[in-house]
This record gives C-alpha cells, sequence and structure tokens, in this order.
C-alpha cells in the first residue's frame, strides 16, 4: 500500500478502497473521496462542512490552532503594519505584491471605475430611508449584472480583469451612497485626486455646502481595518461567491450572493451585533450575569465577537485591532472609552471562564472593529457594509482563482434524505 493513500473499508460489506491522500503546500492534508458513491454507494455526512475541504486554492492559509493567517504567504501581522488595502487587494487578486510601475497602473484602472451609472445611482431612491444598508448594498451589487454588458465572457481573461477592477473600485461608492441616502443627504462623487480610503471617507461624509478634509488618522485606521478584513479561507461568504459563481452566473450576482452570506450574526453581521450586546449588559458589573446567560442553554444569547470554526486560539487579527483600539483611541483622544473598557472587561472575564476555555471560545476580528468603526463616526448600521467593502477583494481572488481553473465543476452537494419513501396519492376526500 503507498504511503500516500487512505484505505478504506466497510465493515458491513467487507469491500476496502484506497483513496488518494493530497499534500498541499503548508496545512493539513486531505483525501480525496470523490469516488466513494461509487466505490461504496455511499455519501460523506458533514453538516456545516465541519472537516471538508471544498476546493484547491492558493489564496490564503488558516492555521487555526496557531492563530496564523497569511494572504498569498505573506503574515497578516506584516501586510498590516506594512502595506496598504489597495496593495493588498491587488496581491490577493495577482498571487504576488505589485511592482511600482504595475501598482501605478492598478491605482489609475481603479480610479477609473469609482463612479456609478447615473441610472445605478437612482435606483437608491427606491429604497425608504430605513433600509438596512446591507440590503441597499446587496441589491445595488446584483444590479450590475443589468449592466456592463461589454464584459460579461467570465472566460475572457480581460472581461474578468475589469470586473475585478470594476467592483473593487465601485464597492467604496456603493457603500457610501446607502449611507447618504439613510441620512437623506445628497450623494458624494468619488474624487480622483484621493487614495482609495481617503475617498471613501470622503464621500461618506462630505457635504456639498463646505470643504471636507480627510483626517489622515481616521484614513489610516480604517485602511488597516480593511487590510484586517480582506479575506479568510473558504468562509460562508467566500464559499457563497464560490457556490454561486460555479454555475457560470454574472460575476456581479455572484458578489451579490456574498454580501447577503456576509450579513448573518453567525459571520460579518457580528460587528454589528458586538455593539448591540455591550449596549445591552451596559457596564462592567453587569457581565457575570450576562455571561450566565450565555452559559445557559435554555437561553439563545451568545456572547458575540468570541468563537470562531477555525481558530481555537486568539484570532490574530483580534490581536491587532485591540492593539489598534488602544491607538486609534488616544489619538482620538477617548481615552475612556466606555465600550472599549466594557469589551476589555468582557474579554478579561470570559478567557478565565471555563465555559470558555473548555470550548476554546476566544475573540474573533468581530469583537474590536466595531468599537474603531464608532470612534471613526461610522454608525452601527454600517459596520457589516465595510467588512462587505473589505471582502469584495478576497471574494473576488477567489472567484477569479476558480472560474480560470479548467477543471471548475459546479457545486452541488448531495444529502442524507429522511423524508418518507415513496408513497401514492391519495384524493382530498380520502384524507
Ligand atoms: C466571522 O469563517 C470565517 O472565517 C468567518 C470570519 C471571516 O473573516 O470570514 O472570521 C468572520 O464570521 C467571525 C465570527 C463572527 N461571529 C460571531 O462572533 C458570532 C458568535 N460566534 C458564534 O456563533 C460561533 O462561535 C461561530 C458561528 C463563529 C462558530 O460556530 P461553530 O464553529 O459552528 O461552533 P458551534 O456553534 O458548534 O459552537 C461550539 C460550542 C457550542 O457549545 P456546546 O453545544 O458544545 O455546548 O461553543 C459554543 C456553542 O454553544 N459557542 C458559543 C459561542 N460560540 C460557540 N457560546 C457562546 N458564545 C459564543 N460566541
Amino acid at each position: 500500500m503507498s504511503q500516500n493513500k487512505f484505505q478504506l473499508k466497510n465493515l458491513a460489506s467487507g469491500k476496502t478502497t484506497e483513496y488518494a491522500i493530497h499534500q498541499g503546500s503548508v496545512g493539513p492534508e486531505v483525501v480525496d473521496i470523490s469516488t466513494l458513491y461509487r466505490d461504496h454507494g455511499m455519501f460523506t455526512f458533514d453538516p456545516g462542512f465541519m472537516a471538508t475541504a471544498s476546493c484547491e486554492s492558493r489564496v490564503t492559509y488558516i492555521d487555526g490552532d496557531a492563530g496564523v493567517l497569511l494572504y498569498r504567504g505573506y503574515p497578516i501581522e506584516q501586510l498590516a503594519e506594512k502595506s496598504n488595502h489597495l496593495e493588498v487587494a491587488y496581491l490577493l487578486l495577482n498571487g504576488e505584491l505589485p511592482s511600482e510601475d504595475e501598482f501605478s497602473q492598478f491605482k489609475h484602472s481603479i480610479h477609473r471605475h469609482t463612479m456609478l451609472n447615473e441610472s445605478l445611482r437612482k435606483m437608491y431612491d427606491g429604497f425608504h430611508h430605513d433600509a438596512h444598508p446591507m440590503a441597499m448594498v446587496a441589491a445595488i451589487v446584483a444590479s450590475m449584472a443589468a449592466f456592463y454588458h461589454d464584459t460579461t465572457d467570465i472566460y475572457n481573461a480581460r472581461h474578468r480583469e475589469i470586473f475585478a477592477h470594476r467592483i473593487i473600485a465601485k464597492i467604496p461608492t456603493i457603500a457610501a451612497a446607502a449611507y447618504k441616502h439613510a441620512l437623506g443627504q445628497p450623494f458624494i462623487y468619488p474624487r480622483n485626486d484621493l487614495d482609495y480610503t481617503a475617498n471613501m471617507l470622503h464621500m461618506f461624509f462630505a457635504v456639498p455646502c463646505e470643504p471636507y478634509r480627510v483626517d489622515p488618522l481616521h484614513a489610516k485606521a480604517l485602511d488597516l481595518l480593511f487590510i484586517l478584513h480582506a479575506d479568510h479561507e473558504q468562509n460562508a461568504s467566500t464559499s457563497t461567491v464560490r457556490l454561486a459563481g460555479s454555475t457560470g452566473c454574472n460575476p456581479y450576482a455572484a458578489i451579490s450572493a456574498g454580501v447577503s452570506a456576509l450579513w448573518g450574526p453567525a459571520h460579518g453581521g457580528a460587528n454589528e451585533a458586538v455593539l448591540d450586546m455591550l449596549e445591552e449588559i451596559g457596564s462592567a458589573d453587569k457581565v457575570p450575569q450576562f455571561l450566565a446567560r450565555v452559559k445557559d442553554k435554555q437561553d439563545s444569547v451568545r456572547l458575540m465577537g468570541f468563537g470562531h470554526r477555525v481558530y481555537k486560539n486568539f484570532d490574530p487579527r483580534a490581536r491587532i485591532i485591540r492593539e489598534m483600539c488602544h491607538r486609534v483611541l488616544a489619538q482620538l483622544g477617548d481615552t475612556n472609552n466606555p465600550m472599549f473598557e466594557l469589551a476589555l472587561r468582557l474579554e478579561e472575564i470570559a478567557l478565565k471562564d471555563d465555559y470558555f476555555i473548555a470550548r476554546k471560545l476566544y475573540p474573533n476580528v468581530d469583537f474590536y472593529s466595531g468599537i474603531i468603526y464608532s470612534a471613526l463616526g461610522i454608525p452601527r448600521s454600517m459596520f457589516t457594509v465595510m467588512f462587505a467593502l473589505a471582502r469584495t477583494a478576497g471574494w473576488v481572488a477567489h472567484w477569479l482563482e476558480m472560474i480560470a481553473d479548467p477543471a471548475m465543476k459546479i457545486s452541488r452537494p448531495r444529502q442524507l434524505y429522511r423524508g418518507p419513501a415513496q408513497r401514492d396519492y391519495v384524493a382530498i376526500e380520502g384524507r
């Protein structure tokens, strides 16, 4: 028996088969069970894909036990310290950091695509003022599929590149327009003299009646948050983009599906839910009472911003964001931010509690990010939109990787059927 084989024996039938074991460049090996149904007439059963590798990828690597996160091999800590979001987007899309010339061309292309078609802008008028910004962003991104007929051949590399640049360029404009619509304020057009994140802040907070100066500290803090949120392997929203995209659908429609999946409080919606939770707890003396509810199986409440499917140690992004909170709040003169103080106290108590220790529940990327968004003046309803804005680079990188793979197949999982066996129709008189 060769070393790189996995042997499977069905004890009931006595049939034994072997399956290839594939080793990645780093990380766990995988067993290729794609012929299992043909060999044994069985499917694997793995609800939530706890132990299932859905694809091969070269984009991002996570070691959940060691708390490691690499974008195309570069540690998140180094990128957070030395790079910027647009350069990280280039890295995720292309696999390598850009040369000066490559980055200059990429920035120029992004700048040429930041405006929205005026018909798309008018679509916001159809939303009520209290529409959740994530609903608006998902709808507007999906509606981009109704435009750009010049570049819809997903098997044309140049069309794919234009799509990638268009959606990365426009997502800040789409996000800012959702915010302005919610405020009832006029839409602010993008400016090509500002860099990516400064431009987003300008579209968010400028008004036509006076000049608006983007605070470089705000832009730097937000850009760092975008780097940290840019990609994360096969998370739920990225897997949604891959599954939708595997049908060959319009790429804007696939990205919109990712926006919708991210919105859930178990995923990207957690950053908004953390602030709601901190507000509900109110003060540090109420933390033990809240944690008692979290541990009570009869109570559905969870400690939002804690726990992760992959990280069974500290989420490296949470460490960086917690340090950022200290620095950004101090720079903003907000040294006694009550929400941050409460979050620190909540983390301190939870990390000493056996319930969380036994389940390896640590703060994740969403635990502290909302505190910084709030300090930058970004309202809670926009927190998950910020996550979607940053994650667009990762979604696009995975879509590009999948579509360019000649071995791509439509994703179509099977099931363990528990419904009724075949039965005959009974006329209504006989029921
Ligand atoms: C993101 O996948 C990604 O990479 C996501 C993300 C990305 O960048 O794309 O990292 C972004 O989505 C971060 C996660 C944000 N979500 C939250 O903060 C919501 C709160 N956390 C959870 O609901 C939960 O931890 C998940 C959804 C994140 C992970 O859930 P799992 O892996 O399915 O684990 P589980 O629900 O099976 O929980 C295992 C045990 C259970 O207890 P028992 O049944 O064994 O007694 O841990 C408990 C759970 O009840 N548990 C929690 C908890 N998270 C898990 N208990 C209280 N509070 C929590 N937050």
